[in-house]
């Protein structure tokens, strides 16, 4: 288990993956993640597999959020499920890796949940896996996220222009990261 303030980061468990079914085919998140085409139980399967069978710092961590003040019949008092986080791409050789993460139950979005997954992530990434250096990419009209990074200690490096087509048009993916040397975690 990931400690952070509000959240804990475990393994993604083969029950977890209908839920992120259900969520990955959610408008709000899957516009502004990289995915075209709906998703399907054994989609979600058959990635989990391939999570299972790769190096341990690229395999998946399902979000755990502590829901004391969130909470409804529906929910588990101590802890509930909302959402998955990461690394992959992880380049040992130069010390990197790139970083993505989405808060599933939309219950539990814009409430310091995601910047306290990330900054539980880039703290165990420079702590514990001693990389140097955290990147990611995000849509340029996914403020929220943008936000989040950037409380984070994450700064703009750069724009990949018009390299995403959503919904009739094109976006700027924005090139992100944040270096030991420079965080105050
Ligand atoms: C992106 C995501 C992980 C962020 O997590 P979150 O828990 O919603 O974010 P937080 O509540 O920690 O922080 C969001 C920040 O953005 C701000 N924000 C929200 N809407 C905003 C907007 N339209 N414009 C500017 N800032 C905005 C919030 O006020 C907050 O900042 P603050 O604490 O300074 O007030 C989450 O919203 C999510 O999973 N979204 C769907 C999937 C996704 O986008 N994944 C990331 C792909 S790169």
């Amino acid at each position: 288990m990931i400690l952070g303030e509000r959240i804990r980061l475990r393994r993604l468990e083969r029950d977890d993956l209908p839920r992120c079914v259900a969520w990955l085919n959610d408008h709000d998140v899957r516009r502004h993640l990289a995915l075209l085409y709906p998703m399907g139980l054994p989609n979600e399967e058959r990635w989990f597999e391939q999570q299972l069978a790769a190096e341990p710092a690229v395999q998946p961590f399902a979000i755990d959020a502590r829901a004391e003040s969130m909470m409804s019949d529906s929910v588990d008092p101590a802890w509930t499920p909302v959402g998955v986080c990461g690394f992959h791409a992880v380049d040992w050789p130069n010390r990197q890796a790139e970083l993505g993460l989405f808060i599933g139950n939309g219950d539990f979005r814009g409430v310091g949940f995601g910047t306290d997954v990330v900054k539980t992530l880039v703290r165990w990434a420079f702590r514990t896996l001693n990389l140097n250096r955290v990147q990611l990419k995000v849509f340029e009209d996914n403020a929220p996220a943008i936000r989040c990074y950037e409380k984070c200690g994450f700064r703009l490096e750069g724009r990949q222009r018009q390299s995403r087509f959503q919904d009739g048009r094109y976006l700027d993916t924005l090139l992100m990261a944040v270096l030991r040397d420079e965080w105050n975690g």
